[in-house]
């Protein structure tokens, strides 16, 4: 038995994260027994954990999903913790030692904000050397700089994080670092060197060409940092930040998200520049909530392309996002130009569809050997076009470095199916590739933003794909921090940048959707708590549009984006579908009142519990009365009408089976195939799945031609893309004005994979898949499906496979502490053979129910022939 993954706030050993109440969380792997039967959590000021400032002794109610630590935290302490096990088979384990730090909590800032002072364009180094004359037991350092900075120390730099201070509403919250450099201090001199970029908070970014109006939180480059040293002979100093600190200019000339970097590395100013201090003030600085944003994986080009046009290209082979390192060797004043693309055109390189973004990397050598790479801009591509390069290419010299937020995966799917496999690896890039700190539509083009109603519409499949509590945390908090300055509302993008709209239902039901989303997959109420005002903010904004138009409980005023990207609109050209906006609006205000009555259920506030489920009943019925007829049946014939009404339980429970054919219908005039956009595509599969026309979810899955999910795979996609034809069957592009090879949002039929066809679902009444609902619905078109989940508990799987009489078999994994209902389908109870044994009696609670056979299995590994 093996305690592992153990968390604080769902962040591995978190050094300066903002805690609120911790809550830490681990996994028991590694044994046979069934179920905790209790466990032991201790908290001490020592990695010996000797001096013990908290202990629940041996305890039968510790959750290992949450548990809150009921402790009072000092700012800028270390704390230790570890966790025994007893298990229902004798076995008892206690884990390693975890450890988290906290910030700087109410502690003043003793450090000044200081700028260079020289022109803007060139990024800065600003330096500070400092003597160190004793042993040091301890040495820290506390940073933010703005826009981004990387921050080196004698040399080197510190820690394996990029783009910090991570992107958020800077104008209403700034993170900070602390780094442990216990290691990297030397007696002697020490230097720090701290280099400064515009990131998102100024340089070019946002809906503007123009760099000025998109210096969009500041418009000057600002360090602050201090440095902490505690000496082995007990005493302490630190270093800060302030004018005696000099500035040098870097070999950046010129950088920015969109457009890239210009890198010279023949530009030599040895002149050292004064700093001068700014007033930006401490009260926004806040301990981050951002996970480190890395490089997670590296990928080398699968080749080098001579193209029609006689230019160099290489094909990574993969759409992905993040950089190219490069070894270079030229002579001095080489100008090397790499571009970035994420198709070929006829054979050619191509960045159209990436608009004004320039997407480049140049770099001018000094003739000396060197390993290059930029440092506060990425990409999203597959193909980077070469100019300039002396001598061969030689494909090994470059290296494709995958960035994106430290999240992993926790999602498997394995089919007979070549085409849905590859399926399956395109949505995990597409989060891969849009999980750069923020959840954003596309990586690519200049936009790169927090959309909100792409990262609801994608969060349920994204928290199966990979952990992404910690992650979705930060936004979520970044959400609620810009709906504090407007009542509630929800901006279209968060952070809103210079996008200041707000307020389109299913965008703005982020701010429910999400944090629904995280409670139901991790089992951690923290979020929940932490989200609450947010949440219930945004439906009383929505009611108070309604109340202003006439208390109609329909959401019948503003802009909505609607189906977007639909292909059943009335104006092909045009990106807006066809299901009535004010019918998707009011059916979303309903949903998020009805979320915001169930999280007030979990945090006991009960009696917002009936305000809004009789708000959520009270917009159902004026929705049944606008849009259905006296029969019960839906009046709008359009797929994203029926998915809606059907998946948000606006149908009454006896004209269900009426509305699903008239789904059934709809589909079967459009030849089965999909018509949907942004708000019916999430949940098109998993409404004909749970709504008995499940051969019809696997039509559409395995659709190959256009528009389909398997057509884009088919023609070579190795991400999502934005468009159900991004790319026309010829291989053209079918529009560069808005089309992303990379936007995640359609990659969200994987959620119905692992809900539906594998059956791994999380239960409302358990989170965190405590006790999860495995109803795998197979279809002889695959004859195999293997899926697992590496969810809070544990992992689940969840396999089945057709033999060739057609009979299926199921094999299931339940986790150590966790328990399931299965339900197989077309099943008679008394044949059910378990592990190679008839089924005795009601063994395991099993009933016959319909053609279905229920039963509840505890921890443990089941198969069914
Ligand atoms: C983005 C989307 C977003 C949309 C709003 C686009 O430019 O890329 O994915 O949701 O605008 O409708």
């Amino acid at each position: 038995m093996k305690i592992i993954k153990m968390r604080t706030n769902h962040v591995k050993n978190p050094i300066g994260f903002d805690f609120g109440k911790s809550s830490i969380s681990f996994i028991t792997s590694q044994t046979n027994a069934k179920k905790q039967i209790a466990a032991q959590i201790q908290v001490a000021m020592d990695k010996m954990i000797k001096n013990i400032i908290f202990d629940t002794g041996k305890n039968k109610e510790i959750d290992s999903l949450a548990f809150e630590l009921p402790i009072e935290l000092l700012p800028q302490t270390r704390y230790y913790w570890r966790v025994t096990v007893w298990a229902d088979n004798g076995e008892v384990s206690t884990s390693d030692v975890a450890w988290f730090e906290t910030g700087k909590m109410e502690n003043d800032w003793t450090g000044k904000w200081i700028t260079p002072d020289f022109n803007k364009s060139i990024h800065p180094i600003l330096t500070k050397d400092f003597e160190i004359s004793k042993n040091i037991i301890s040495a820290r350092a506390y940073i933010c700089g703005l826009g981004l900075y990387e921050f080196n120390l004698n040399g080197k730099k510190v820690g394996d994080e990029y783009f910090t201070p991570n992107y958020n509403a800077y104008n209403r919250w700034i993170q900070y670092q602390i780094y442990d450099i216990t290691e990297n201090i030397k007696i002697g001199i020490n230097r720090v060197d701290v280099l400064l970029g515009n990131g998102w908070y100024k340089g070019r970014f946002g809906f503007s060409d123009s760099e000025v109006e998109s210096e969009i939180y500041g418009d000057k480059f600002a360090l602050l940092c201090e440095i902490f040293l505690k000496y082995e002979d007990g005493t302490q100093s630190v270093i800060e930040s302030d004018s005696s600190w000099n500035a040098k200019k870097s070999n950046i000339i010129d950088g920015n998200i969109y457009d890239g970097e210009i890198y010279d590395a023949t530009f030599i100013d040895s002149k050292v520049y004064e700093v001068k201090e700014l007033d930006l003030g401490y009260e926004k600085l806040k301990a981050r909530l951002s996970l480190p944003v890395k490089i997670k994986e590296k990928i080398k080009p699968i080749k080098l392309i001579r193209t029609p046009a006689n230019e160099d290209v290489l094909d990574m082979g993969q759409n992905m996002v993040g950089w190219i390192e490069f070894r270079i060797n030229a002579p001095k004043g080489t100008e090397i130009l790499l571009q970035f693309g994420e198709v070929l055109q006829q054979g050619n390189f191509f960045r159209d569809n990436l608009r004004s973004a320039k997407a480049e990397y140049k770099y001018i050598a000094d003739g000396n050997e060197a390993i290059v790479r930029p440092y506060f801009t990425y990409y999203g591509f597959r193909y980077v076009k070469i100019s300039g390069w002396v001598g061969k290419i030689d494909i090994k010299d470059f290296t494709g470095c995958v960035i994106y937020s430290d999240i992993d995966q926790t999602g498997y799917i394995e089919t007979s199916n070549k085409l849905v496999n590859k399926l399956f690896q395109n949505s995990l890039w597409g989060q891969k590739g849009n999980f750069l700190d923020t959840p954003t539509d596309c990586p690519q083009r200049d936009e790169r933003m927090g959309w909100t109603g792409d990262a609801q519409m994608f969060s349920g499949t994204a928290c199966f794909n990979m952990g992404s509590y910690a992650f979705f945390n930060k936004y979520c908090y970044d959400m609620m921090k810009e709906q504090e300055i407007k009542d509630g509302n929800v901006p279209h993008v968060v952070p809103t940048v210079n996008y200041r709209k707000y307020g389109s239902s299913a965008w703005g039901d982020a701010a429910t959707i999400i944090p629904w989303n995280l409670y139901i997959h991790y089992g951690d109420k923290a979020i929940l708590k932490q989200q609450f005002e947010s949440m219930k903010s945004w439906v009383d904004y929505i009611r108070r549009v309604d109340e202003k138009s006439g208390s109609k409980r329909l959401w019948s005023e503003g802009f909505h984006y609607g189906d977007w990207l639909a292909l059943d609109g009335e104006d092909p050209t045009k990106p807006y579908g066809g299901t009535d906006t004010v019918f998707i609006s009011s059916a979303y205000y309903m949903y998020s009142a009805n979320l915001v009555a169930k999280a007030a259920k979990v945090l006991g506030k009960f009696n917002l519990v009936n305000e809004y489920e009789l708000l959520a009943n009270q917009i159902k019925n004026a929705i049944r009365d606008k849009y259905f007829n006296e029969s019960g049946q839906l009046t709008l014939n359009t797929q994203t009408a029926y998915v809606i009404s059907l998946f948000m339980d606006i149908v009454p429970d006896d004209h269900r089976q009426m509305v699903s054919d008239g789904l059934k219908n709809r589909l079967k005039l459009d030849n089965n195939h999909l018509k949907t956009g942004f708000v019916g595509t999430p949940y098109l599969c998993r409404v004909l799945s749970e709504n008995n026309n499940n051969e019809l979810s696997y039509t559409l899955l395995l659709n190959e031609d256009y528009p389909s999910w398997l057509y884009a795979v088919t023609m070579g996609a190795t991400t999502i893309w934005e468009r159900w034809n991004s790319i026309m069957p010829d291989g053209m592009i079918s529009d560069t004005g808005m089309n992303s090879l990379n936007h995640y949002a359609y990659g969200s039929i994987v959620e119905w994979i692992f809900r539906n066809a594998a059956g791994i679902n999380p239960l409302e009444a358990t989170p965190g898949f405590r006790h999860a609902l495995l109803v795998p619905q197979p279809d002889s078109r695959l004859k195999y499906i293997k899926a697992s989940l590496d969810s809070a508990v544990g992992i689940y799987e969840s396999n089945w496979e057709f033999d060739d009489d057609g009979k299926v078999k199921y094999c299931f994994t339940i986790p150590f502490n966790a328990s399931a209902t299965v339900i197989l389908p077309d099943v008679v109870l008394e044949k059910v053979r378990l592990n190679n044994k008839l089924l005795a009696g009601t063994e395991y609670n099993a009933v016959q129910s319909g053609e279905n056979v229920h039963i509840e299995l505890p921890s443990g590994i089941w198969e069914f022939i």
